[in-house]
């Protein structure tokens, strides 16, 4: 490339060149198009013009704020404030009406579903499983077999103060070790077992006195599980004739129950749970499915 000193008259167009030459190509040094001129000037205008309304240029501590006062952070702390405070005043709502209100209000419902989907993945899911349908030990939600009840007020009492929690008003059952406390001897166990095995629907024990069975049940077990096996909700005394068993379906499972008896413990949620959320996971659970 040559250097400035080389400019002259280019022959074909009569316009000078810059003296700037690449392998025999020169550069004529035409004037800039009017046009692109003035969209240059405007442009200046335009940033003096934004430099003073909008925040533009930074300070040792802080920057130019511009007349405007614009803030984007301002602005996301507002709407952050303005959803808190609608959040608080439906969570407040939640906490007045009945959950037959709840129920019937399509705006409220929509949030305690909301809410008693999240509050139940945080606090209920490991040990109700995520999809709501326990294991061995903790009752499946989705059916319409309820230990306690299954409707909203059930629901709602069960999970304020739980069961066997150790709250004043959990909900409270003990089935007796009939077993581990000598209630009943080894073969009055394996006799009421079998019994039980066919209020269940599986098979009895080869050998053992089913009658006899039935006998130490009406004698021992229908005070809570009912004449017909069918269980008692005051008392949390699981219905035996269900298709499910919250601890299995076998000959095993029945007898480690009669003999050990487990009392399964589900906490108070009152006092760890806000109101608010409380009844949304009531409202939530009922709507699983086998809400009564
Ligand atoms: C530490 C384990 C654990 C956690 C966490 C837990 N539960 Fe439970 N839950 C249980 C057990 C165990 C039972 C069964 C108690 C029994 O034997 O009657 C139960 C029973 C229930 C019942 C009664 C079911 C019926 O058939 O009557 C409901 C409703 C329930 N839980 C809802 C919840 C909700 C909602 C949460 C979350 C806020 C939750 N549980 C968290 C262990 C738990
Ligand atoms: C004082 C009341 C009471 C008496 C009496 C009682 N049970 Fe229970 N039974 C319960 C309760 C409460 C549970 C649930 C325990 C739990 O959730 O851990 C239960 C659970 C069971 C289960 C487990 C059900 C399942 O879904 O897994 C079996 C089986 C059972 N009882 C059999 C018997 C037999 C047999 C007798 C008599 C020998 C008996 N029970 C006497 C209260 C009683």
């Amino acid at each position: 490339m040559a250097d400035g000193h080389n400019k002259e008259i280019d022959a074909l167009s009569g316009v000078e060149t810059t003296g700037h030459e690449w392998d025999g190509l020169k550069e004529l040094n035409n004037p800039l198009p009017r046009w692109w001129l003035y969209l240059f000037y405007a442009t200046c205008v335009w940033a003096f013009a934004y430099w003073i309304i909008y925040p533009a240029w930074p300070l040792v501590s802080g920057y130019t704020r511009g007349v405007l006062g614009i803030s984007q952070r301002a602005d996301a702390i507002a709407a952050y404030e303005a959803g808190m405070a609608e959040r608080a005043e439906t969570g407040q709502a939640l906490i007045n009406a009945s959950l037959d209100e709840i129920q019937s209000n399509p705006q409220l419902l929509e949030f305690a579903m909301a809410s008693g989907q999240a509050a139940f993945g945080d606090n209920c899911a490991p040990c109700h499983g995520s999809g709501a349908t326990g294991a061995v030990g903790y009752p499946n939600l989705q059916d319409d077999k309820w230990i306690w009840g299954g409707s909203i007020d059930d629901l709602h009492q069960t999970i304020r103060f739980g069961i066997r929690s150790g709250h004043d008003e959990a909900r409270i059952g003990d089935m007796p070790a009939f077993g581990r406390d000598g209630i009943l001897d080894k073969q009055q166990v394996d006799q009421v077992a079998s019994y039980v095995a066919t209020l269940a629907g599986i098979e009895p024990e080869a050998g053992v006195d089913v009658a006899a069975g039935e006998t130490v049940f009406a004698e021992n077990c229908a005070a809570c599980h009912g004449d017909d096996g069918k269980g008692l909700q005051e008392l949390g005394a699981p219905d035996l004739t269900a298709p499910n068993y919250l601890y299995g379906k076998s000959l095993e499972a029945i007898k480690a129950q009669v003999t050990n008896a487990r009392n399964g413990v589900m906490p108070n949620w009152e006092g760890r749970l806000d109101p608010a959320t409380v009844k949304s996971l009531a409202v939530y659970v009922h709507s699983l499915g086998g809400g009564q």
